[in-house]
């Protein structure tokens, strides 16, 4: 038998609740290298995802592949300690599945991170950068197939996928920081090969100022879900062109030496939201 998304949903909504997981506000996707901040949730509940019905099993380097469940910045979290890819095989559903199962265990927000290439040539490596819209070049859609309208509509709007009041609330809180947090585009790639030079500049081009293999397929969802969406990038390096070589070692290294002030960003986010 072939259990439908909504059933594979209420299975590991059941199975999650049953770990003593209360009341939840916001998910946290935590990307490549950042995960530390889920070490910070206070109370914490760790459920490791491969005894969740139907969740993958993250197989990137510096992911822990696990929920943590409790409060960080006063708020009711559930962070994602790893997060699925496209390019590890799986499919869509897979990678956005997570998301399905925040949403049914009531969560009405999600902040989604990742470390990403800068394509802006004013971005330096370290600094953050909040996402304010991006652009899906990853050639699919996770709402392809049949559509489940219990779940969301037929045709989603993506006209404020990163909720554009959140936006002004990070802007504050990065002021009060005294912390020069960048805006721009994201642009999805499926990876696993990073981009050539010139799909950098292309990309550059059709208005990206950031480029990374995830976060797309997780906000399409989150959109269709009717969640509110906060986006945050690492620049790690620069992209594929503006730099002699790229290579995943940097990746986590830059993620290592910003992650305190990545991590005090969302801490500080949360709690003014
Ligand atoms: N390209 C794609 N993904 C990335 C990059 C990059 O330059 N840096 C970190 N993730």
């Amino acid at each position: 038998m072939t259990l439908t998304l909504q059933e594979k949903i209420t299975e590991a909504t059941d199975f999650i609740k049953a770990q003593g997981i209360g009341e939840i506000e916001f998910g946290l996707i935590l990307g490549s290298g950042l995960g530390e901040l889920g070490d910070e949730v206070e109370d914490a509940i760790a459920i490791k995802y491969d005894g969740i019905p139907y969740f993958p099993v993250s197989t990137v380097e510096g992911h822990a592949g696990q929920l943590v469940y409790g409060t960080l910045g006063e708020k009711k979290v559930l962070a994602m300690q790893g997060r699925f890819h496209y390019y590890e095989g799986y499919s869509l559903e897979e990678v956005t599945f997570p998301i399905r199962v925040m949403k049914a265990l009531g969560i009405h927000s999600v902040i989604v991170t990742n470390a990403a290439g800068g394509i802006n040539t004013s971005f330096s490596q370290g600094e953050l950068m909040m996402i304010t819209d991006h652009i899906n070049y990853t050639g699919v859609n996770p709402l392809i197939g049949p559509n489940d309208s219990t779940m969301g509509p037929r045709f989603t709007d993506m006209s404020q996928a990163y909720d554009v009041a959140y936006q002004a609330i990070v802007r504050d809180v990065a002021k009060k920081m005294d912390l020069d947090l960048k805006e721009g585009v994201y642009i999805g790639y499926t990876g696993p090969t990073y981009e050539t030079p010139a799909e950098i500049r292309m990309s550059r081009v059709m208005g990206a100022d950031a480029v990374g293999m995830s976060t797309v397929p997780e906000v399409i969802v989150a959109a269709h879900a009717g969640l509110r969406v906060i986006g945050v990038s690492c620049i790690t390096n620069l992209a594929a062109g503006m730099q002699a070589t790229l290579n995943h070692a940097e990746v986590v290294e830059t993620t290592e030496r910003v992650k305190g002030t990545f991590k005090a960003l969302i801490k500080n986010v949360l709690q003014a939201v």
